[in-house]
């Protein structure tokens, strides 16, 4: 028998397993391995049977999609082939190209042995999805490369290279060039043992030190808080010390059943998934064609600037940084200098690296040298005018055809465009604060911004490993727009009865990063002042309006950077102090604005500032400034510090119930008046028992 996915080759039989793009071992990889696996048993003349993968990889993982469907268990599961594979009398070798990652790898654990070419990754990264492996690599993973090492890999969901796999114990060749000629040199070879491997087979796997499990677990309930995954994958491999095999396996079934089921799973895949989808843009075809970027002129070296050239350096790419006042340049530049050495000396990158980082960021105070640039990003003051006069000199100063972005955080990007002769090229690029580290971007699009300048800012960003979300114009875009709504809240909630220790410490249990209170304190009060005075002029005198941060910063007290914000710092602490202080100015504005202060429960205090983002989110989402409610989940728990665990705002209101969120927020309307108008998309999906996920 020859077919596609199963070819002859002298005595030994090769079985691809072909599901393009990664192979994921779906119910029909399965059978169809089944079945060639039978005719390679069955031939006389095959001795030894190869295993690989089809296209660019040997195997990216299970099915993802399928998972809680009837499909993912359906035989032949990957657990009955790898009995049967573990059985044979004759050899089954797993030859890996590319990825072996989850069960791509779990099943090559499960061949007797594995050749790995030079290049591949092996991993198994379940728990980034909140799971664990579930084919058997909790119990095969500790008995070939050990406890410790399976623990790191596992936990971590981190690859590891052929190479180091090879000096693990993990794969037992490595083929520096061609891996089929390779792999089939190596069967030959191991086709005349007369016995193969098996890794169920080998005796359990032994911990270093007694209390080494203990230990994880305490250090896993502190760094992975919220997150139940890391504590599973760790019960499961101290499961591989104590039981039997199949034991273990069982035992890994069971935790890998509560996890799946489990929400934190449901929310683990869905922005998984999400971020794929974000890839893919209305009016823009994926063969839209790009043009390479391969200098970029960044303007403003102040937080901003500075933060985004060290990006771009980052992934390889020229940077001219230009400003306008000498001393803001050198001060940017020795920031820049300073954060390398630091990231040097931490050891997370080499002196040379470091070194060649800083060389590929030229600072200059010539507007001129723009003009070499392919993408220009604009992060100077927030300021209408300056932004203005800025893009209209990018006319004379510009190459024909380059990309022309601002880092505006909230300005009309078609006010900026307007002031070109090429709008079709401008395009708004948000990055957050500190652009070297966050790794989200809004690419804000114009309505003018052309398909090729959105198709080359979103490969852009990704190229330099962040993850573009796109949105449209509106005030604050989605992430500030949306925030600003739940700081709304938070604030009438000081005025109301609570304290901001009691806000910050209710959002922190929820899983925020950070309470609303802290994060105003290290961003700096003065931000949210700016833009308060920008809307001064344009809010209606009837609407509630708190002046507690208005009166902090009247006392001078701007966050951390000033010692004092709604919280004190001791000099030289970044631990927030309450403030008597501040309790006083909160009952004096509540005596003010007629309000009878009362106890605030933390419930409350979840639901008004979490329902405030998801109505928001509704509104934003109709009015089309996103394609999809999972854009937004992108937004907020990559660049807001939303629990990941809890999937994003728009998800999170899915998991709740669409029907119980809209009649909370219609009775915050009946209460709290017209902040809390219910969003009419969230009506209609309450009322057609909807989600946000499925809205159709
Ligand atoms: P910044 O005040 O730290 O830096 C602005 C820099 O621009 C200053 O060094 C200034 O000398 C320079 N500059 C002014 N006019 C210039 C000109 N004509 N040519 C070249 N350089 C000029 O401001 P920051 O915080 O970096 O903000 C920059 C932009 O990024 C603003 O539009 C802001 O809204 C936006 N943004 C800020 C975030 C933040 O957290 N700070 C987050 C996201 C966006």
């Amino acid at each position: 028998m020859q077919s596609e996915n199963y070819l002859r080759h002298e005595h030994v039989a090769v079985i691809y397993l072909n599901n393009p793009p990664v192979n994921g071992m779906g119910h029909s990889v399965r059978q169809e391995v089944s079945t060639h696996l039978d005719a390679a048993l069955a031939d006389q003349e095959v001795s030894a049977i190869v295993i690989m993968g089809a296209g660019r990889m040997f195997c990216g993982g299970a099915d993802i999609k399928a998972f809680n469907t009837p499909a993912s268990r359906a035989e032949p599961s990957s657990r009955t082939l790898l009995k049967r594979i573990e059985a044979s009398a004759k050899p089954v070798i797993a030859a890996i190209h590319g990825n072996a990652l989850g069960l791509g790898l779990e099943f090559a654990m499960g061949c007797h042995y594995r050749i790995a070419q030079r290049g591949a990754a092996l991993g198994l990264p379940e728990v980034k999805l909140g799971i664990l492996p579930g084919g058997g690599g909790t119990q095969r993973l500790p008995r070939l490369v050990g406890v410790e090492e399976a623990v790191s890999m596992i936990i971590d969901g981190s690859s590891v290279d052929a190479d180091n796999a090879m000096a693990l114990g993990l794969v037992d060749e490595v083929a520096p060039g061609e891996l089929l000629p390779a792999a089939l040199a190596f069967a030959s070879r191991v086709s005349r043992n007369t016995d193969h491997p098996v890794v169920s087979r080998r005796p359990a796997a032994k911990a270093a030190t007694p209390d080494f499990f203990e230990k994880e677990r305490a250090r896993l309930a502190k760094s992975r808080r919220g997150f139940p995954a890391p504590l599973e994958c760790l019960a499961c491999i101290e499961a591989a010390t104590r039981l039997t095999f199949d034991e273990g396996l069982q035992f890994e079934r069971e935790r890998f059943d509560v996890l799946v089921n489990g929400t934190e799973s449901k929310a683990l895949r869905h922005l998984f998934m999400a971020e794929r989808a974000a890839a893919k843009i209305d009016g823009v075809a994926p063969d839209t064609p790009t043009a390479d970027i391969a200098r970029v002129a960044v303007l403003g070296a102040g937080t901003m600037g500075g933060g985004i050239a060290m990006s771009f350096a980052n992934a390889g790419i020229a940077v001219t940084l230009v400003e306008s006042r000498a001393e803001a340049l050198e001060r940017g530049l020795a920031t820049i200098r300073k954060n390398y050495s630091a990231t040097a000396a931490k050891g997370r990158i080499s002196q040379a690296e470091a070194e060649a980082r800083i060389a590929r960021i030229e600072g200059t105070l010539k507007f001129e040298w723009v003009a070499e640039a392919d993408l220009v990003i604009e992060a100077v003051f927030e300021d209408m005018a300056l932004k203005k006069e800025i893009f209209g000199k990018f006319d004379t100063h510009c190459k024909a055809g380059a990309i022309l972005a601002t880092n505006t955080s909230r300005l009309d990007v078609n006010e900026i465009a307007a002031s070109t002769r090429r709008p079709q090229s401008v395009i708004g690029l948000h990055f957050f604060s500190p652009a070297n580290v966050m790794r989200l971007v809004e690419v804000v699009r114009g309505s003018a911004s052309s398909p090729e300048t959105i198709a080359c800012a979103m490969k852009v960003v990704r190229q330099i490993g962040k993850l573009p979300v796109l949105v449209g114009v509106c005030d604050g875009f989605v992430g500030n727009r949306l925030s600003a709504h739940y700081a709304r809240e938070a604030e009438f909630l000081l005025e109301e009865g609570a304290s901001p220790a009691q806000v910050d410490g209710a959002l922190q249990a929820f899983g925020l990063a950070m309470g609303r209170f802290a994060m105003a304190d290290l961003a700096g009060l003065d931000i949210g002042l700016a833009s308060r005075k920008r809307l001064a002029t344009t809010r209606p005198a009837h609407l509630r309006y708190s002046k507690v941060a208005d009166r902090i910063c009247e006392m001078g007290r701007f966050g951390q950077k000033t010692g004092a914000g709604y919280y004190c710092y001791e000099a030289g602490s970044r631990t927030p102090a309450p403030d008597p202080l501040i309790e006083q100015v909160i009952v004096d504005c509540a005596r003010e604005a007629g309000i009878t202060r009362r106890p605030i429960s933390d419930e409350e205090i979840v639901e008004r500032t979490i329902y405030a983002l998801i109505n928001e989110g509704a509104k934003v989402l109709e009015e089309g400034i996103v394609q999809r409610a999972s854009d937004i989940d992108l937004i907020y728990v990559n660049g807001y510090g939303f629990p990941a665990w809890r999937g994003g705002p728009m998800f999170y209101a899915d998991t709740v119930g669409l029907t119980r969120v809209y009649a909370r927020i219609c009775e915050f309307h009946r209460q709290h008046g017209e902040f809390w108008q219910p969003a009419p998309l969230l009506k209609r999906l309450a009322e057609a028992g909807k989600t946000f996920a499925k809205p159709d």
